[in-house]
């Protein structure tokens, strides 16, 4: 009659201990957000202003490959021969940490939109003259329109108000 008592001690001894080791782990400073579904980037896509609601996802980032040497576009990813691109929509040209920018970019005074990209990427060396982002350009609008749609959707661009139900 008493080894169930002793039994359920002992669980509960397990599970004391197993507590202890819980708490003992550190939670990180900031979880990594979870990556958006492919659902959620289609409702994100959807809610950007014309022409990036109609952009084509998958040409897009076929049109990133072309800057994938030198930028990377995830969440405090390392910058390489230029910045990381996490978060540009919003983000003041030439602020990001760690990066040497030129003083064409450093100097230019305002933060990054659509449509300031879409000049950038047509023409870098024309559209803020003395930069160095070595890149002849996307000559074409709709891998324009394509690669701000991507990038919109991949460096945790949040248009306000939130367009996702609650579940
Ligand atoms: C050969 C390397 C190279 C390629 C390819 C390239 N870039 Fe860049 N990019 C740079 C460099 C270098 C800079 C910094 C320029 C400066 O400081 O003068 C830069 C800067 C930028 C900035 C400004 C970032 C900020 O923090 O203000 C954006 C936006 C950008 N690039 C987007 C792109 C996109 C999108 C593509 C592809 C369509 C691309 N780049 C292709 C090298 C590159």
């Amino acid at each position: 009659m008493t080894r169930p008592l002793i039994l359920l001690s002992l669980l509960g001894l397990g599970l004391a201990s197993c507590g202890q080791s819980g708490a003992s782990e550190s939670a990180p400073a900031s979880p990594p957000r979870p990556e958006p579904t492919p659902a959620e980037k289609a409702v994100l896509l959807a809610s950007l202003p014309a022409p990036y609601n109609a952009g084509d996802l998958d040409n897009g980032r076929r049109a990133f490959a072309r800057c994938r040497s030198c930028h990377t576009i995830t969440e405090g990813g390392p910058n390489m021969t230029g910045p990381n691109l996490w978060g540009i929509f919003g983000r003041t040209a030439g602020t990001h940490a760690g990066y040497n920018y030129t003083p064409a970019v450093k100097n230019a005074g305002f933060a990054w939109d659509a449509d300031r990209l879409d000049h950038w990427l047509q023409n870098p060396r024309t559209f803020l003259p003395g930069n160095k982002m070595t890149f002849p350009g996307l000559p074409d609008a709709t891998d324009r329109r394509d690669v701000i749609a991507y990038l919109k959707v991949e460096t945790g661009f949040a248009p306000a108000p939130p367009a996702t139900p609650e579940p």
